[in-house]
């Protein structure tokens, strides 16, 4: 198996069920998770909250955006004028996190999540990028 496949089908158990050996714990603004569907909450397999440094007006690149999470909070911080771009290798995730996508509210628009491996190409929406999280 190569360490891509591995990634792949180890993230693709984490989109199909909760993966306790995945998840760290992590303190979260409460106020940015208040509009999350529970499940994108307990499938975030991230380690730290990149979105304290997320200001109004930042076109945040999210690589290896996972459950969408850090993008949903930020897209929430970046108003109208900013922009969120979640980008992930794996299908299952992707599809995970674009289910919530039918959650109401306007910040909502500022979000785009593109299926790539990293680096991601070139032709990515607006490539002028104020933020960038891992
Ligand atoms: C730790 S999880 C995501 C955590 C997420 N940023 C958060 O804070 O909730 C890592 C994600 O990166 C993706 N990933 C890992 N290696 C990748 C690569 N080379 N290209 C694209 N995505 C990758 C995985 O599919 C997985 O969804």
């Amino acid at each position: 198996m190569t360490i891509e496949t591995g990634v792949l089908q180890r993230y693709s158990e984490g989109a199909e069920a909760v993966q306790p050996e995945l998840c760290c714990p992590v303190d979260y603004d409460r106020e940015l998770l208040a509009l999350l569907p529970q499940e994108i909450i307990d499938k975030d397999y991230g380690c730290g909250d990149p979105s304290r440094y997320v200001q109004k007006g930042d076109v945040v690149l999210d690589l290896g955006s996972g459950s969408g999470k850090i993008c949903y909070m930020a897209a929430q911080l970046v108003g109208d004028s900013g922009k969120v771009i979640g980008v992930d290798m794996n299908d299952d995730m992707l599809n995970f996190m674009t289910n919530g996508k039918a959650l109401p509210g306007r910040w909502l628009k500022a979000l785009n999540f593109v299926r790539s491996p990293l680096p991601p190409p070139n032709h990515l929406p607006n490539p002028v990028w104020t933020k960038v999280m891992r």
